[in-house]
């Protein structure tokens, strides 16, 4: 099949059931106590692995273009023929984890896993991780819009309602101060990387040449300008590869949004109630304090 989701069928009722795992809800369908488990506790980490790991909304399939590019020494031709999700699988699923056994090395590899359950083999590995993480009111927002047309993720109902569940980590993948607050205990160590979605659109050739020196494959001038170039917002809406039209629609309704909406900093602006973002402000700061670092959002 082309894609990892393509063989299983989704309904509205099956998305009200998420599967949980270890008190977090996952979506249903692709993932499964079974699947969670074995990526927790018995998947097979190698040295050169590169996780790419992201709480959803925050840039994750941004980040599948850019490495893969990086990978192929800037040349477009996998990006372009290949689907992410063969490319950089899931490996949480069933399906992703087929295609990741059979993936020769060096492997790409996505999840939205949080720290504590992921696999136990990485932390003693030499594998890498990129940690890509976003501005959480435009990951909100993106998540709103998203799980409209993304079935397994559930309606959102109304966005004051999906505002208080993304508050108190009751939305799949658990709460996303818990997700940020649990990697970053990872600082400081050099097989991990953090980048956020807001450098990226700062300063995406500067970023693609930091990323690719991490990765120990430094590209010359003409093949970063092919990796900024392939990954921008156009190019990647026009490739099919990596713009979700391929993905079946009982998985992704394209006819309740669109997966690649708007990829701009701040759309929260145009979303939230001044109640709205001083009662997320109060929250943020009271889970955020105790991290103390600056993220380029908070200047916003
Ligand atoms: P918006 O919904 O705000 O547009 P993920 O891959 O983690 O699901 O994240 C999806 C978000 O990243 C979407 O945000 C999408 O538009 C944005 N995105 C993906 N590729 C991008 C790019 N090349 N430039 C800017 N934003 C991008």
């Amino acid at each position: 099949s082309l894609h990892i989701v393509a063989k299983v069928t989704f309904s509205q009722e099956m998305a009200a059931k998420h599967v949980q795992y270890k008190g977090i809800k996952f979506p249903p369908g692709y993932n499964s106590v079974d699947s969670l488990c074995f990526a927790e506790n018995e998947f097979q980490v190698r040295d050169d692995d590169i996780f790419n790991i992201t709480y959803p909304k925050s840039g994750t399939v941004w980040m599948i273009e850019i490495l893969s590019l990086i990978l192929r020494g800037g040349n477009p031709a996998w990006n372009q023929s290949v689907l992410n999700s063969l490319r950089a699988p899931w490996f949480t699923t069933q399906l992703g984890l087929e295609t990741a056994h059979n993936l020769p090395s060096p492997r790409l590899l996505t999840c939205h896993l949080p720290i504590q359950i992921f696999p136990k083999a990485f932390f003693s590995s030499k594998a890498k991780v990129v940690y890509t993480m976003r501005d959480p009111r435009d990951v909100l927002v993106s998540y709103y819009h998203f799980s409209k047309m993304c079935i397994p993720f559930g309606d959102p109902k109304s966005f004051n309602h999906f505002l208080e569940r993304f508050l108190s980590g009751d939305v799949p993948f658990g709460s996303w101060f818990d997700h940020i607050t649990g990697w970053m205990k990872l600082k400081g160590k050099s097989n991990i990387f953090f980048i956020s979605y807001e450098q990226l659109q700062q300063d995406l050739c500067g970023s693609v040449k930091r990323l690719s020196h991490f990765l120990g494959k430094d590209l010359d001038e003409a093949a970063i300008a092919s990796v900024v170039e392939n990954t921008s917002f156009e190019a990647m809406r026009k490739n099919n590869m990596c713009n979700s039209t391929e993905l079946p629609k009982e998985f992704m309704d394209q006819e309740k949004g669109t997966f690649l909406r708007k990829g701009i900093c701040g759309d929260w602006k145009t979303h939230f109630t001044v109640a709205q973002s001083e009662y997320f402000n109060r929250v943020y700061q009271e889970k955020m304090w105790g991290l103390k670092e600056t993220f380029l959002w908070e200047q916003t």
